[in-house]
């Protein structure tokens, strides 16, 4: 049911944790099954690259491979290319998911614009094709 690559970094998952004092954080929720993603990232301000990014979740396993799978692609990009990391990219660097599976490779993505959309109010600028998050639960600790 789950490629190799899946199965990876499920068991295996790459960046888990938290960033002190990260540049931009990003918390959504799944609103299918009510999963809750949080994304951090440490952007140079210079060149606005993602020079670590971490993640932690409250979400099955596809949640965490496509989380973990989104992390390495997103890191050493800039906040800009980030945008094109969409979870139809990390799908596919995963060789697919199941169809039943498809909404939780959505949490990552949402996270991922998320903390991209705080960065971006911290710091008073605008990421072109970035959209304010959908919902955006930071706040709600
Ligand atoms: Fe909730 Fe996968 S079932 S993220």
């Amino acid at each position: 049911m789950y490629s190799e690559k899946v199965m990876d970094h499920f068991t295996n998952p790459r960046n888990v944790g938290e960033i002190e004092d990260a540049s931009g954080v990003g918390t959504v929720g799944n609103a299918k099954c009510g999963d809750i993603m949080r994304i951090y990232l440490d952007v140079d301000e210079d060149t606005k690259v993602i020079k670590d990014c971490k993640f932690k979740t409250f979400g099955c396993g596809a949640a965490v491979a496509t989380s973990s799978m989104a992390t390495e692609m997103v890191m050493g990009k800039t906040i800009y290319e980030a945008l094109q990391v969409t979870n139809k990219a990390v799908m596919e660097a995963l060789d697919g998911l199941p169809p039943v599976k498809v909404h939780c490779s959505l949490l990552a993505e949402e996270a991922i614009h998320a903390a991209l959309w705080d960065y971006a109010q911290k710091h008073n600028i605008e990421i072109e094709g970035l959209k304010p998050p959908k919902a955006d639960i930071n706040d709600e600790e």
